[in-house]
């Protein structure tokens, strides 16, 4: 079988059964590919990569060794869960750093959106390359690359943003266990390995995580706020049924402050933008218009639980002309 094209007459990975067929055929690629060597995965959590992470437990169990950087611009809650379900449930090889302070420290005081996005980036390779270098016999690089990243990098819409990047030193051969997938696909075969419904449906989150919703330079405390007042609003849609179906929702915390009262007494704080949208492309995106009942409630929730938040806002911009992210 050929491992890096999608066949032309592949069948769309529609149900458990299917789903179960392809990884039966990838868990002998993958032995076939590895065999008693080492791999080595950086494993964000996202869909693709922790897919990836269950197909070769599933295949080479302990001869992969899984790195989980956490660049202190995750959301809520996510290097817990990469942990109980990689570490304690499906009992991976995991290697968990916590480079919250390194990431801050570099973008303390960076506020153009490119600078932020290389050094978080830049210092992102830097981090699994010395994790990589502290390791012997590793032979293979895993990676949730996926099909229509294939596609996209043929076309010239973008680079493919997997495959790169690592020192000359650290040249690996790939494992790609999902490349010919298409994104349903990648969670049909996620489902059917047993992973949580969280982590399978998981709405797009960008590689430099909350520091494009911290507009300007980033501060520990506005990005708290971020961070809190994200995890309401993901509480609150999943509460409310909306999980799955709206395509991504998120807060932004604006680097200004207006005034406010609170208690009988002036406040001076930021102001929190609520976002939520559709699409089924990206490049045209339409605004999720939220029952006014829900406004109200994440209004007061917001407003009661996170510090330094006297004001919630709703964007009611599609894209274009507006795009999804503020930077
Ligand atoms: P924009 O803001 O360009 O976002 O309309 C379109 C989609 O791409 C995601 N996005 C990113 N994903 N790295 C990523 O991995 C990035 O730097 C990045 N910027 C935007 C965004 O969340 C949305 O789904």
């Amino acid at each position: 079988m050929d491992i890096l094209n999608r066949p032309d007459d592949m069948i769309r990975i529609t149900t458990p059964e299917l789903a179960e067929q392809y990884i039966a055929e990838q868990v002998k690629i993958i032995k076939e590919q590895v065999g008693d060597k080492k791999v080595l995965l950086a494993l964000s959590g996202g869909v693709d990569s922790s897919v990836v992470a269950a197909l070769l437990i599933k295949a080479i169990g302990d001869q992969l060794t899984c790195v989980h950087v956490n660049h202190g611009l995750l959301r809520k809650g996510e290097p817990e869960q990469v942990i109980k379900v990689f570490r304690d449930e499906m009992k991976a090889n995991l290697i968990y750093v916590d480079a919250t302070d390194r990431f801050l420290d570099k973008l303390a005081g960076v506020s153009d959106p490119e600078t932020k996005r290389k050094i978080i980036g830049g210092e992102f390779i830097e981090v699994f390359a010395e994790e990589a270098r502290k390791l012997d016999g590793i032979v293979f690089l895993a990676q949730g690359t996926i099909w229509p990243d294939i596609l996209e990098s043929e076309a010239g819409i973008k680079a493919h943003h997997n495959a790169g990047g690592l020192p000359e030193d650290l040249k690996f051969e790939l494992v790609e266990p999902v490349r010919i997938l298409f994104k349903d696909e990648v969670r049909m075969v996620g489902k059917a390995l047993g992973l949580p419904d969280g982590m399978v449906y998981r709405q797009p989150f960008p590689g430099p995580g909350l520091g494009v919703r911290c507009p300007g330079a980033i501060t520990r405390d506005r990005l708290e706020a971020v961070r809190e007042s994200d995890a309401i609003l993901r509480e609150e849609f999943a509460k409310n049924g909306l999980e799955g179906k709206v395509w991504q929702y998120f807060t932004v915390v604006p680097d200004f402050k207006s005034t406010g009262v609170k208690d009988g007494k002036r406040t001076f704080d930021w102001p929190c933008i609520i976002r939520a949208i559709n699409t089924t492309d990206v490049m045209e995106v339409t605004v999720e218009h939220l029952p006014a009942e829900l406004i109200d409630h994440l209004v007061k929730r917001i407003i009661a639980e996170v510090p330094g938040i006297n004001r919630v806002l709703y964007d009611f911009t599609p894209k274009p002309p507006a795009t999804v992210e503020y930077e």
